[in-house]
């Protein structure tokens, strides 16, 4: 096998994929990216982002002359190696689809079969239900290919660890490099290319897929229950008191043995990876006869946390007062809306026959279509203008609400601790 990788695809020009495509572009390798979406194509091709997200437009410039895109998934063949980051959407048991990703690969496989091209590595970035692809995806490219893995060809499982608004430095500066290896020449290609492709020098961890597979969801999962730990120690110190949850965390992360990552008061985890990937952890403990009571508790305190969230926005609200609802995307610095707090609350709270109305920086009714039942707030003047809002509930911590001045007569739910100042609910429960 020729062991250097220079010359690689991305299937999947997604929120992840087209970071991955662009950045390995700006890092010197050659690309193609593939996607069913011809529009996403086309952007690529004229040096455009095909999705909203920081600095992907610099590093799709920096790249671009490496950088080229199409449809035609058997032009992957040219490449050395290819990595696939199509969705891999749950399913109602808690599972992940492989349907996605069995469509991107098989095209690919066939045509490698065709060409009688060996020793291409197929590297699976999206993330996938433990044993999912030693079971399903390895079986398959055998089937198709004709060939055995490991042998004629390699497989790598390599999710990233990112976060929408900051792929690209997630990328390029991770604190770990995962690879699952179907052999260890198949590591060995996919570490090399890693040490040309980070700009810092993180943890390389290579092991079984399997390993790998588990390995991914663990981090999200752990990472859940520290924020449900806080989050249910605040609801604790809510109703003790005296207790300020700030001193209680502050003095907690001060230990090294726990740190002080994920311990700010705030609210609910949210978005596309957190929530499913410890539902997914749940359930590989089931597919092994096992339950995972640590990742299920997490989830209950996450929707306890949205619950308290909406009671005391309803403890605030007469009935049928409108409530502005602030900050909809799940973290700041991304449009999306899955699962988050502000998403929940403004549902809920239009249900119970509240007018709400909305505002974030960066998710809109056009790019997050859940906003479309809502009044949309076009900023915060409008905000400040208006006479029919009574309560303000501010759910997602954009720097940008920092210090939010608000006429005297609205009432305030800041979980963020962001406006300040003693009005409305900011007192001390208030500021958990
Ligand atoms: N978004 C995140 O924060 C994040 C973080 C970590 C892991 N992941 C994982 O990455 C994967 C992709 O996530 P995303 O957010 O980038 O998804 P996305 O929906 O934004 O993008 C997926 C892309 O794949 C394309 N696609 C679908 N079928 C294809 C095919 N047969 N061939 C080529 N392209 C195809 C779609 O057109 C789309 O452009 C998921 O498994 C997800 O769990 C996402």
């Amino acid at each position: 096998m020729t062991n250097q990788l220079q010359s690689v695809s991305v299937f999947g020009l997604g929120k992840l994929g087209s970071c991955i495509a662009a950045t390995l572009a700006q890092r010197g390798f050659d690309v193609l990216g593939v996607d069913i979406d011809p529009e996403k194509v086309a952007r690529i091709n004229a040096g455009q982002p095909p999705v909203e997200e920081p600095r992907l437009a610099e590093s799709i410039a920096a790249g671009r002359p490496r950088l080229r895109a199409t449809v035609n998934p058997d032009e992957a063949v040219a490449t050395q190696a290819t990595f696939f980051i199509p969705p891999s959407p749950s399913l109602p048991d808690g599972s992940f689809s492989n349907e996605y990703l069995l469509k991107a690969m098989y095209p690919l496989a066939k045509a490698l079969r065709a060409a009688g091209k060996k020793h291409h590595l197929f590297v699976v970035s999206s993330t996938t239900t433990p044993g999912a692809v030693q079971q399903v995806i390895i079986p398959m490219l055998e089937k198709e290919t004709g060939w055995v893995c490991g042998r004629d060809f390699g497989v790598c499982y390599n999710p990233e660890f990112i976060a929408l608004g900051n792929v690209i430095q997630g990328l390029l500066e991770p604190d770990l490099v995962l690879i699952g290896e179907s052999d260890p020449e198949s590591g060995e290609r996919l570490e090399g290319l890693y040490r040309r492709y980070n700009s810092n020098q993180p943890r390389l961890a290579r092991m079984s897929i399997p390993s790998a597979e588990l390995t991914k969801i663990s981090v999200n999962s752990y990472i859940t229950m520290k924020i449900s730990f806080t989050n249910q120690l605040r609801l604790i110190a809510d109703q003790l008191p005296g207790a300020d949850i700030r001193d209680i965390l502050g003095a907690i992360g001060a230990d090294t043995r726990i740190g002080s990552k994920y311990l700010r008061p705030g609210l609910s985890y949210g978005g596309p990876c957190f929530p499913r990937d410890n539902r997914l952890l749940a359930y590989a403990a089931s597919q092994v006869g096992l339950e995972a009571p640590l990742a299920a508790a997490a989830d209950r305190v996450n929707e306890l946390t949205k619950q308290q969230l909406m009671e005391r926005v309803r403890a605030l609200a007469a009935p049928g007062d409108a409530v502005a609802v602030l900050g909809l995307a799940y973290k700041p610095d991304t449009y999306i809306v899955e699962e988050s707090a502000g998403l929940y609350l403004a549902q809920h709270l239009k249900r119970l026959g509240h007018r709400v109305f909305v505002h974030d920086f960066a998710a809109t009714p056009a790019n997050s279509p859940a906003l479309l039942e809502f009044e949309a707030l076009p900023d915060l003047n409008a905000l400040r203008r208006s006479s029919e809002i009574k309560v303000v509930a501010i759910c997602c911590p954009w720097p940008q609400y920092r210090g939010l001045s608000l006429p005297a007569a609205v009432k305030l739910a800041d979980p963020w601790g962001l406006a300040g100042g003693p009005r409305g609910e900011t007192s001390e429960a208030d500021r958990a």
